[in-house]
């Protein structure tokens, strides 16, 4: 079973993507009255139209999440237009603690997935919080860039999303490291097929991606709902999907002491393993720039 933390428009779309796939069953939570149990039976009574048979239930105790396979945490603020996802920081971080203490009460045996921002730091708090294995802890945030970072190759090229691979590393967040280098259309590398200044704007679509988005309509929802179901069904299918996922590093890439996103295998146990990748000098910079800005956030937690 999968428990939903915050049914707010992420975590209530993510369930919907869910059921949708038919992945698994779903506790949705939520600390405001009725919130859940509204958006819970909503989603029962399409379900005969997505052929899903399962459970959908709503609710404002924790105690539902009990034996959870796995936990996903959406609840928390969302940025306002014009903030990053660091402005959450303290406030995130606050809510998030107590959350998890609920979680490793009630779910003790899950894997955990942190979708609340700023998802790399609020992944940090939610491991040491834990005290569960680094593999049981992870944040989604790389594979939506991904996510974006390919839709717009496909789009400059006018082929299909479908044919494109790509792979984004480091900070969800402005200093993320699209990897140009690893980008391909069904193998061709899009070095080969695009000119280096249509490749930096599309490096630089994919980075105000989000943000673009809550300009326009207030907040994100359907790529990151999307994106948490396809790291569910990776996880409950064990799949061991490689894909870009926030984790605690103990060493690879240089790092220690934090999480950042880096190209996992994500199956039954979380993340499964870390794929450390040869890194061009200009690239490695990159990727170090990105730490020292995470790093520097969670230090300015540790202060708080
Ligand atoms: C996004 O980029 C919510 O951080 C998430 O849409």
């Amino acid at each position: 079973m999968i428990s939903i933390i915050g049914a707010g428009k992420i975590g209530s779309s993510a369930a919907f993507n869910i059921l949708g796939r038919r992945i698994s069953d779903v506790v949705l939570i939520d600390v405001v009255e009725n919130l859940a149990q509204g958006e819970a039976l909503d989603m029962m009574q399409a379900a005969p139209a997505i052929e899903f048979d399962g459970k959908i239930e709503g609710t404002s105790s924790y105690s539902e999440m009990r034996s959870s396979e796995l936990v996903i945490l959406t609840a928390g603020l969302a940025r306002q237009p014009g903030m990053s996802r660091l402005d959450l920081i303290n406030k995130n971080a606050a809510i998030v603690k107590s959350i998890v203490k609920e979680v490793v009460r009630y779910a003790p045996d899950c894997k955990l997935m942190v979708v609340t921002n700023p998802v790399d730091v609020i992944t940090y708090v939610a491991f040491k919080e834990s005290g569960f294995e680094r593999n049981r802890v992870f944040g989604m945030g790389n594979i939506l860039d991904t996510l974006r970072f390919r839709s717009y190759i496909a789009m400059k090229l006018g082929v299909s999303r479908e044919d494109i691979r790509a792979l984004v590393i480091g900070e969800h967040g402005d200093s993320m490291v699209p990897l140009v280098n690893y980008a391909s259309v069904s193998g061709i590398p899009i070095t080969d097929l695009l000119k280096r200044e249509q490749i930096q704007k599309i490096v630089n679509l994919t980075r105000t991606s989000g943000s673009d988005v809550i300009k326009l309509k207030g907040s994100t929802v359907y790529a990151p709902a999307a994106v948490i179901a396809i790291m569910a069904d990776a996880v409950l299918r064990g799949r061991n999907r490689v894909m870009g996922v926030s984790t605690y590093l103990q060493g690879e890439y240089g790092f220690s002491d934090v999480s950042i996103g880096v190209p996992c295998v994500l199956g039954k146990n979380g993340v499964e393993r870390i794929l450390e990748l040869k890194l061009d000098l200009e690239t490695k910079k990159e990727f170090e720039k990105s730490a020292a800005v995470v790093k520097d956030a969670i230090d300015k937690i540790k202060e708080a």
